[in-house]
């Protein structure tokens, strides 16, 4: 199979999916610039991963940012220098993510935790891929397509881990929005693709005391790391807009939930520009600004 893509950004790659998703994407071929904050993680990547022997300018190669996705004043730099020094990027994956439990029935609730939850799942991915798509949209312009690939959570379509209010919110947001950027982008003409993928419980480091100190062995919950980064590349390979793994697929599957709100946005989108025409400023429509034409010249 050809490589998916041809030199990939994996936020959040340091550990669990991003990092098996890394090491995946290497070995079928596609290059990989790892981020996260544990610069010994990143170390152990490129070692783990070192050039090919003999190098061809085929050969796929990983290379290594360090990154702190909360840092949102600092993230417009990361994305100049990314696209610098790696002007063959055509996919970004969004993984960073935390996990944190919240009890607002028994109060007490760290307002700062559960905000930086909130700039990590979500807001941090609105600055960065604000800050991206310049790129991906040149790169889509003479390649024909980028990636954007969003990691959000099976918790965000249905949120019945109680728990974890937060974080089910920041992946529902993440979705939301996600839904809205991807009609934009193919309004604007931009040969973008926004992929989402809906994960089950996975054993990584998410659910471990360092992150959720009241859970006892949280490593083991969910499916095997490696088989989910299986079934998360055969998805990606299969090309869907969205797909899920795990108890989630049938949400996504013809007769879900899921696909029938997909089919409600299409068709309802389209009707509310229709009805929205007369109150929107001229200039604005003539901008583009309602799907008004390509700014890329590329469709
Ligand atoms: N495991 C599950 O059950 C599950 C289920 C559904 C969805 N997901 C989603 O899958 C994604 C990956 O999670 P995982 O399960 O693989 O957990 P993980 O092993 O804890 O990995 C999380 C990754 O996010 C990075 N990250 C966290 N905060 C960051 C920050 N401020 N800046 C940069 N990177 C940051 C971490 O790197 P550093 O700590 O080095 O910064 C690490 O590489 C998340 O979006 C998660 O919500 C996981």
């Amino acid at each position: 199979m050809a490589p998916l893509y041809e030199k990939a950004l994996i936020v959040g790659a340091t550990s669990g999916i991003g990092e098996a998703l890394a090491a995946k994407l290497l070995a079928e071929g596609t290059s990989v610039v790892v981020t996260g904050r544990r610069r010994e993680r990143l170390d152990a990547f490129l070692a783990a991963h070192p050039p090919p022997l003999s190098p061809s300018p085929s050969a796929a190669t990983a290379a290594a940012m360090p990154l702190d996705v909360t840092q949102l004043g600092a993230l417009p730099t990361f994305a100049a220098a990314v696209a610098a020094a790696h002007p063959d990027l055509d996919c970004v994956v969004f993984n960073a993510g935390i996990q944190r439990a919240f009890d607002f029935g028994r109060g007490g609730v760290d307002l700062g935790a559960f905000g930086e939850e909130l700039t990590t799942n979500y807001v941090a991915v609105v600055h960065l891929v604000t800050a991206l798509l310049p790129h991906l949209r040149r790169v889509a312009g003479a390649a024909g397509k980028a990636h954007l690939v969003l990691v959000g959570a099976s918790l965000g379509l249905v949120p019945t881990l109680v728990r974890t209010p937060g974080y089910n919110a920041s992946k529902a947001a993440l979705h939301s929005w996600a839904t809205a950027l991807r009609q934009q982008l193919r309004d604007a003409g931009a040969r973008v693709r926004v992929v989402e993928v809906f994960p089950p419980a996975v054993q990584t480091e998410l659910h471990d005391e360092r992150h959720q100190p009241d859970l006892v062995g949280g490593a083991a919950i969910g499916m095997p790391l490696a088989a989910f980064t299986e079934r998360l590349y055969a998805g990606l390979a299969a090309g869907a807009d969205q797909f899920a793994v795990g108890p989630a697929e049938p949400w996504l599957a013809d007769g879900g939930f899921e696909a029938e709100r997909a089919r409600l946005f299409a068709t309802g989108q389209e009707a509310l520009k229709v009805a929205l025409a007369p109150y929107i400023r001229k200039e604005d429509v003539r901008n583009g600004e309602w799907g008004g034409g390509s700014q890329d010249g590329t469709e």
